[in-house]
């Protein structure tokens, strides 16, 4: 059996935890490896419906092992408030099924509130952040003064640790007419929690070796999309984690070739939370009917999500970055109302014909997309599980993003639902 990273393919919000949730039935270790609660995860099960922040989406399957690797950052208080959550609704959560990285970095009050101050002055592109403290806390992390996990154990290294942040986020702070950071409020709110946080706490490098020498199934479960990449997105507009699929293997602490297939999840259409440049945005009753149909509000800040036609060129574009073996294409029967349908296929740029999205934000506003047509289905497919079912002018629209990607669809998600899913692939299975 494989083990497979699930990765977003475009902005965000393609439809992970519905994947990674569907997946976890044949998969033993559920690995989050990058970002934060800025993400959100949402899983229908039996009715029920559960938003994932930080918890791995295989939490809610009984006998699973879920690990927030070290490439995460972790607001230990959002961490405790989900937990307590999820036991709410019945989901079982211990230290024997749920592992966290010793050497993940935390995610602590002067970086929320950074991350705040940032999205509201006005001399700076606002990016349109989840205000999660996210970007100062890998700034940190990257910058090696941030605190990590293993810090809470011990009072007095931790004292040192903090001395070394706050002395950085001070300076910052004066500057903005800020306050100093109360260090002995800081230390006594961190140690009122630290055991409730330690008890996870484990080397997950070794976790993780042991579980590939016993043969264990692995799902390794990537956060945003490929376009929110610090590298490859649509710099600055973008969140401050790698997240294609090479980040699954230095945020979970395993070799890269641990992976032996990338699924690429794809919406049927695109869409957007926060500010950037989006191509194929439509800023008029189509993008609106897509948002209504296809309930387009933020899970983390239920901001409303910019919607829009499919852009190929950008999945083909991050298939291409991250490896990507096969498609999970979400979101299929949000188009089902819809008389025609457009694809971007290639842009325009300074009258010039381009098959590749620019990495040069002044480019990236200016490109325009030169579309491709398709007639709708009108009929439903909402729930479908066959491929034969599908209609055939579905089945032409989704053909036609396969051929166009390079890429196999491994599987086709008809509704919210676990089980409305139609698998072409499995991408468990050695190819
Ligand atoms: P994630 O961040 O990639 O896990 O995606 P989100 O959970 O933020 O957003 C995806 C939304 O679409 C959620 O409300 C899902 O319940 C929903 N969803 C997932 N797959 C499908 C699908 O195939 N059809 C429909 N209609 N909704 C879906
Ligand atoms: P999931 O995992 C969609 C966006 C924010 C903003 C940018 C930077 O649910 O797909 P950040 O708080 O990370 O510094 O914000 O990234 N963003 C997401 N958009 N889905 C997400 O996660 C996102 N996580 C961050 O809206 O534009
Ligand atoms: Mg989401």
């Amino acid at each position: 059996m494989s083990n497979v990273a699930v990765i977003g393919s475009q902005w965000g919000d393609e439809g992970k935890g519905k994947i990674v949730d569907w997946l976890s039935e044949k998969a033993d270790v559920i690995v989050r490896f990058q970002g934060g609660h800025n993400a959100g995860h949402t899983l229908v099960v039996n009715n029920i419906t559960y938003k994932l922040k930080l918890l791995p989406s295989g939490i809610v399957r009984k006998n699973k092992i879920s690990i927030i690797g070290n490439g995460v950052v972790i607001d230990p208080w959002a961490l405790l408030d989900e937990i307590k959550h999820l036991k709410k609704l019945g989901v079982k959560i211990t230290n024997k099924n749920l592992y966290i990285a010793e050497n993940a970095t935390l995610i602590l009050p002067p970086h929320k509130e950074l991350d705040g101050i940032r999205e509201d002055t006005k001399n700076t592109d606002k990016i349109g952040t989840t205000r999660r403290g996210i970007g100062p806390a890998y700034e940190d992390k990257v910058g090696r003064r941030a605190i990590r996990v293993m810090d809470l154990a011990n009072k007095k290294s931790l004292s040192k640790r903090i001395d070394i942040m706050i002395h950085h986020h001070n300076s910052i702070r004066k500057s903005l007419g800020k306050s100093s950071i109360d260090k002995k409020k800081l230390i006594k709110d961190l140690i009122k929690i630290s055991s409730k946080i330690l008890k996870y706490s484990k080397p997950v490098w070794k976790k993780l070796e042991e579980f590939k020498k016993k043969k264990k199934v692995i799902l390794f479960e990537g956060a945003q999309g490929m376009l929110l990449d610090v590298d490859h997105g649509t710099y600055p507009f973008v969140t401050s984690s790698n997240t294609i699929a090479g980040a699954a293997s230095s945020g979970a602490g395993c070799g890269p070739k641990t992976i032996n297939y990338v699924l690429g999840i794809v919406k049927a259409y695109t869409t957007r939370v926060g500010e950037g440049p989006f191509p194929t945005e439509l800023k008029n009753e189509i993008g609106n009917k897509i948002g209504r149909r296809g309930k387009e509000f933020g899970t983390v800040t239920n901001r409303k999500r910019r919607c829009g036609w499919f852009d190929a060129v950008l999945v083909k574009q991050t298939c291409i970055i991250s490896g990507v073996d096969g498609i999970a294409l979400t979101k299929i029967d949000v188009l089902d109302e819809l008389k025609d349908l457009h694809v971007c296929v290639a842009y325009h740029l300074d009258g010039k014909k381009i098959d590749y999205f620019p990495n040069s934000l002044h480019d990236q506003i200016r490109v325009k997309p030169i579309y491709k047509k398709f007639n709708g289905w009108l009929k439903n497919t909402k729930g479908i599980k066959k491929w034969k079912e599908l209609p055939i002018n579905a089945q032409k629209y989704i053909n036609f993003i396969k051929n166009y990607c390079g890429v196999k669809i491994s599987s086709i998600s008809t509704s919210p639902r676990r089980e409305d899913t139609i698998l072409l692939e499995n991408p468990f299975k050695k190819n």
